[in-house]
């Protein structure tokens, strides 16, 4: 009896199969984008993706910051503008009839966000949606980046007429197309976890843009800033932005250090911490580290702080030195050693330009 089952059974997988290959073989299912899933098709595709989502979402809470931090905010809709807007247009505005006729279509952005809290829309940006036109987040390891633009969703208000908050107009950032003044919506207008540029030589700030280019440093962020420039314009916007040498001479920010925890730690090290200081203090002539190791003083804390963890997680790399170095911080010393550097601000009119 057994046998006679096992026979049926294989029968009906058989044809199964041959079914199957002949719809993926003769071409029998029709992936024209006009026609439309069958209704039940759509229906199941996207009570998929809710329940997916909503089951996977839920661990997300933990590493949340404040999402009303308004840097994290205008940092998010810098990056919406290019990243997003495209095909979710902005908040209250008409998406490109291109768009509209992509399947699915991706839905304006205040109903795309309706009904999702925070951690999902989170899960969201970093996955993406298989099959859809929605693209994962476009740098692996960065889940500290997505809540940027979660920060921005969750701060538009619903209804995009209201004056409520005052947030970045992403329609008008989307419009620029000077490549300075692009960089500059992001490097000049918002503090947080965007450096500053102008502490950097145009050297490092055209390898670095090199290397967010290559992928080789991850940045969903910058990956996608690069992305809307010519890689011909790298070192005309490296000499823009980039402080040179002799600036830096007459720089009297080593004046203001104050007496903060990080210090001892940033100019003699520990057994197991090298001192900081060695690679990144001034060089010689007040200028650039003869190492090659960027300038810290003065630049922004949460950068600092952001780009340590990046560091001693090896999700940054490219200098075995400084990796070696982050190794072994503990999360309070990397909060101190960000706020020291922080604090060695420079004078206003040291700034270039
Ligand atoms: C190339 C077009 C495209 C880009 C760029 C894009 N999306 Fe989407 N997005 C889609 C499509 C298509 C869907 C619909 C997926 C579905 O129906 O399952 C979607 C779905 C979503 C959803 C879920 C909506 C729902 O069905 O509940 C959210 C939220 C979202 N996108 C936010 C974003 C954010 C934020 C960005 C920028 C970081 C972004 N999208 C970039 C095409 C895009
Ligand atoms: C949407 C905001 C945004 C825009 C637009 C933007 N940046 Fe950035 N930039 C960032 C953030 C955030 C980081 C930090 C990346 C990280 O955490 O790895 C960064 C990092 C950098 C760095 C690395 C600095 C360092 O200390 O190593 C350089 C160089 C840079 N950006 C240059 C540019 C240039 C040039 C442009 C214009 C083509 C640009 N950025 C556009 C947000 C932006
Ligand atoms: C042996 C030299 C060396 C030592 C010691 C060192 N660094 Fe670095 N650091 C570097 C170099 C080189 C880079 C640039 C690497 C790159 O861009 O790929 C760097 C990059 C950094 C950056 C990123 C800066 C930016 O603009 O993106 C931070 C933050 C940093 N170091 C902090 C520290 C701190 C804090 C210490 C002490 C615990 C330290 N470093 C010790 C060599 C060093």
């Amino acid at each position: 009896m057994s046998r006679t089952i096992l026979i049926t059974l294989a029968v009906v997988a058989g044809l199964g199969a041959l079914v199957g290959a002949s719809v993926v073989g003769f071409g029998l299912y029709n992936v024209s984008a006009q026609s439309g899933h069958l209704p039940g098709v759509s229906w199941l595709l996207h009570t998929t993706f809710r329940h997916s989502v909503r089951l996977r979402a839920q661990d997300g809470g933990a590493s949340m910051p404040d999402l009303t931090d308004p840097d994290l905010i205008a940092l998010g809709a810098g990056h919406f503008a290019t990243g997003c807007l495209p095909c979710h247009a902005a908040p209250g505005r008409q998406r490109a009839a291109a768009v509209r006729s992509m399947l699915p279509e991706p839905p304006p952005i205040l109903e795309a966000i309706e009904g999702w809290g925070p951690s999902e829309l989170h899960w969201i940006i970093q996955n993406g949606a298989r099959m859809t036109g929605m693209p994962a987040w476009p740098a692996e390891n960065r889940p500290d980046e997505v809540w940027s633009v979660v920060a921005y969703l969750e701060a538009i208000p619903p209804d995009p007429g209201a004056p409520a908050l005052r947030i970045p107009d992403t329609a008008t950032l989307s419009r620029i197309r000077d490549p300075q003044t692009y960089c500059a919506t992001c490097h000049e207008a918002v503090a947080g976890p965007v450096p500053d540029l102008s502490l950097l030589s145009p050297a490092q700030i055209e390898a670095a843009l090199r290397a967010f280019a290559s992928g080789q440093r991850p940045s969903g962020i910058m990956q996608q800033a690069v992305s809307q420039v010519r890689p011909d314009d790298f070192a005309a916007l490296a000499a823009y932005f980039g402080v040179h040498p002799q600036d830096a001479s007459d720089d009297p920010r080593r004046e203001v250090t104050r007496r903060l925890p990080g210090a001892s730690l940033a100019q003699r090290g520990t057994r197991d911490v090298p001192a900081c200081h060695a690679c990144h203090g001034p060089g010689a002539a007040g200028s650039f580290a003869a190492t090659g190791a960027p300038l810290l003083d003065g630049q922004r804390e949460a950068y600092l702080a952001r780009q340590l963890h990046l560091w001693r997680e090896g999700v940054r790399t490219g200098s075995a030195l400084m990796t070696a170095a982050a190794r072994d911080l503990t999360d309070a010393q990397i909060a101190e050693l960000a706020r020291w550097y922080a604090d060695r601000g420079r004078a206003e009119t040291a700034r270039p330009r």
